[in-house]
């Protein structure tokens, strides 16, 4: 740069300095170096994260964890217990008997399995003998820590897709989730909170498969559940 285009910036920028009038600008502390940019967290992220999950032993045994399943911006997240024989073999949650009951339920409100998601307190199966992955009805509730383990993901899972209304199948994701030894005849029919976000109770699919009784009253919740998603 020639030496009159130098004085003309140095001029400038003198006259720059005065007008913000700062001072001393050799006492002014130098800005902190930006951070170094973090990877955000995705569904997708999360996922490829539990997938080589070993924070509890569940992770040692299972054969594909069941992340998740549905979409992304949906109004409504179901939560169940954790994956069962054929969870583990398809690495999707609700996929068995009591999947298919629950694709029923979420028909009888006009709801699917794509337009609604879906995930469990824990994403590996729980299994009674886990010497012993080939053997249907092995299955048993997480322990709490197994759940205190995962309920990061699930965390994450809840914040990253910002439902407006949670249901909790079964008296085991309602412990997870309201930290609460009652079970699901007390905490049913009332609307509950999880950080938040509106929370029902109903009784697991499963729990229906064995007793036709609690066919009424898992109707009610549901249609509790279309009301509110129905609210503006
Ligand atoms: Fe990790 Fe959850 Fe699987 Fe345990 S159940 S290994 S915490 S993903
Ligand atoms: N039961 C659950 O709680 N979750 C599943 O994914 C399947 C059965």
């Amino acid at each position: 740069m020639p030496g009159a285009e130098l004085a003309a910036l140095a001029a400038e920028l003198r006259a720059r300095a005065e007008l913000l009038d700062e001072g001393d600008w050799s006492a002014a502390p130098l800005p902190a170096a930006p951070a170094a940019p973090e990877t955000p967290v995705t569904l997708e992220s999360l996922a490829a994260e539990v997938s080589a999950c070993r924070k509890c032993p569940l992770g040692a045994t299972r054969i594909k964890p069941a992340f998740g399943v549905g979409s992304p911006k949906a109004e409504v997240m179901f939560i169940g217990e954790g994956p069962g024989y054929e969870e583990d073999r398809k690495g999707e949650p609700f996929v068995g008997k009591a999947g298919q009951l629950l694709d029923k339920i979420l028909a009888a409100i006009g709801l699917s399995r794509e337009s609604v998601y879906i995930a469990n307190v824990v994403k590996c199966h729980p299994m009674l003998d886990p010497t012993q992955p080939d053997t249907r009805g092995n299955d048993r509730p997480p322990t709490a820590e197994e759940m205190a383990a995962c309920r990061g993901y699930l965390e994450a899972q809840i914040a990253l897709i910002r439902p407006r209304a949670l249901v909790a199948l079964g008296s085991t994701a309602a412990k997870c989730l309201l930290a609460t030894e009652d079970g699901v005849g007390r905490l049913r029919g009332r609307w509950h909170d999880f950080s938040g976000t509106p929370l029902l109770v109903t009784y697991h699919p499963a729990a229906l498969l064995r007793d036709e009784t609690y066919k009424r009253p898992v109707w009610e919740d549901m249609k509790a559940l279309k009301a509110r998603l129905e609210e503006k």
